[in-house]
C-alpha cells in the first residue's frame, strides 16, 4: 500500500506548485492517473520512484516513511519514465544484460533464463538482434516494460506509455500491462481515457497539482446518472447550453450540432436523457468541453 499524504512540489524555477497537498490511496492492483498535460503527473511519479524529492509531505510505503525505507523500496520498483532513451546501439538482450547487472544480479546463466523469460512475456521474441535505435514506438515500450519487470517488482510506475502507439500495438500494451498487473501495484498515467476504461479500477484526476477526484472508476460514473442529456440542434443552441450546463461534447455533422452536457434537468426542451460514458465524467470533472 503507497499512501501519499499532502505531497507539494515547487520546482526550483517554477512559479506555481507544480502538487499542492495531494492525498492518495494506492490499493494493490492497476490505478490510473489522468489529467491535462502540465497536471503533474510526471512531477507525481518521479517523487514516488525516488528520483526527485518533494517540497513537503510524506510518502509512506506499508507505513513506513519511503526516506527511512529508500533503498528497499527501489529493490522492489520497476520504473518506466515519460520519455526514455534507451541504449540505440545494443540489442534488446545485451540492454536487458546490463539492466539485470545494475540490479546486482551475478549469475550469468539466471541473467539469460530470465531475460529470455522477459522478451517473451513482452513479445519481442524474434527482434533480439535489432538495435533498440532501430526499433518501432511500440517495440521500445515493450522494451521499456522489459526493463522495469527485471528483479520482479512489486510496484511498476508507468508514465504514459500509450501515448503514439497505433491502436493494435495500444491494445497489445494495455493487455500485456493487465498480465502483468497480479500480485503488483501498477501506477499508470496517460491521456487517453480509454486506456482506464480498460486498465483501472480505480482512478485519481489531477488538475493543476491538485486531485480533482479519487476513488473508484464506476462511482465516478455514476455520479452523473440521470444528469446527462444529449441534443441535436443549432449553435445556438450550443451557446445556449454552454451558458447553463456543463456541455461535455459537441461535433457537427451536416451542420446539426449534437452536444452532450450535464445539468440537472434538460436545458432545452427537446434534449433527452442519455448514459454518461467515462469520457463525460472526465470533462465533466475538467469543468466541460473547451471551445
Ligand atoms: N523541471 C521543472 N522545472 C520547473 N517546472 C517544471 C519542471 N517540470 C515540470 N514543471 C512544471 O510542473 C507542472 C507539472 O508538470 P508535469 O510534467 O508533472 O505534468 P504532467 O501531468 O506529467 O504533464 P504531461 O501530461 O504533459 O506529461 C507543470 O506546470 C510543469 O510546467
Ligand atoms: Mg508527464
Amino acid at each position: 500500500m503507497i499512501e501519499i499524504k499532502n505531497l507539494t512540489k515547487v520546482y526550483p524555477r517554477g512559479k506555481k506548485k507544480a502538487l499542492d497537498g495531494v492525498n492518495i490511496a494506492i490499493p494493490n492492483g492497476i490505478f490510473g492517473l489522468i489529467g491535462r498535460n502540465g497536471a503533474g503527473k510526471t512531477t507525481l511519479m518521479r517523487i514516488v520512484a525516488t528520483v526527485m524529492d518533494q517540497t513537503d509531505g510524506v510518502i509512506f510505503i506499508d507505513g513506513v516513511d519511503l526516506k527511512k525505507c529508500k533503498s528497499d523500496f527501489r529493490k522492489s520498483l520497476g520504473y518506466l519514465p515519460q520519455s526514455t532513451k534507451l541504449m540505440p546501439r545494443l540489442n534488446i538482450v545485451e540492454f536487458l544484460d546490463y539492466i539485470c547487472v545494475m540490479r546486482g544480479i551475478k549469475d550469468k546463466a539466471k541473467r539469460r533464463e530470465l531475460i529470455a523469460s522477459i522478451i517473451e512475456t513482452v513479445g519481442l521474441v524474434g527482434e533480439e538482434k535489432k538495435q533498440l535505435g532501430k526499433y518501432s514506438g511500440g517495440m521500445l515500450r515493450r522494451a521499456g516494460i522489459a526493463q522495469a519487470m527485471i528483479g520482479d517488482p512489486k510496484t511498476l510506475i508507468i508514465d504514459e506509455p500509450t501515448t503514439g502507439l497505433d491502436p493494435e500495438e495500444r491494445i497489445y500494451f494495455l493487455n500485456l500491462l493487465s498480465r502483468i498487473a497480479q500480485d503488483r501495484t501498477i501506477i499508470f498515467s496517460t491521456h487517453i481515457i480509454s486506456d482506464i476504461e480498460l486498465l483501472c479500477k480505480n482512478i485519481c484526476i489531477l488538475e493543476l497539482g491538485q486531485v480533482k477526484y479519487l476513488g473508484d472508476k464506476e462511482n465516478f460514473i455514476n455520479v452523473l446518472e440521470g444528469r446527462m442529456f444529449e441534443h441535436e440542434g443549432t449553435s445556438d443552441d450550443e451557446a445556449k447550453l454552454r451558458q447553463s450546463a456543463v456541455v461535455t461534447s459537441v461535433s457537427y455533422v451536416e451542420g446539426v450540432a449534437h452536444i452532450k452536457y450535464v445539468a440537472d434537468a434538460p436545458v432545452l426542451e427537446t434534449s433527452r436523457p442519455t448514459e454518461p460514458s467515462l469520457e463525460d465524467a472526465y470533462i465533466n470533472a475538467l469543468g466541460g468541453v473547451k471551445r
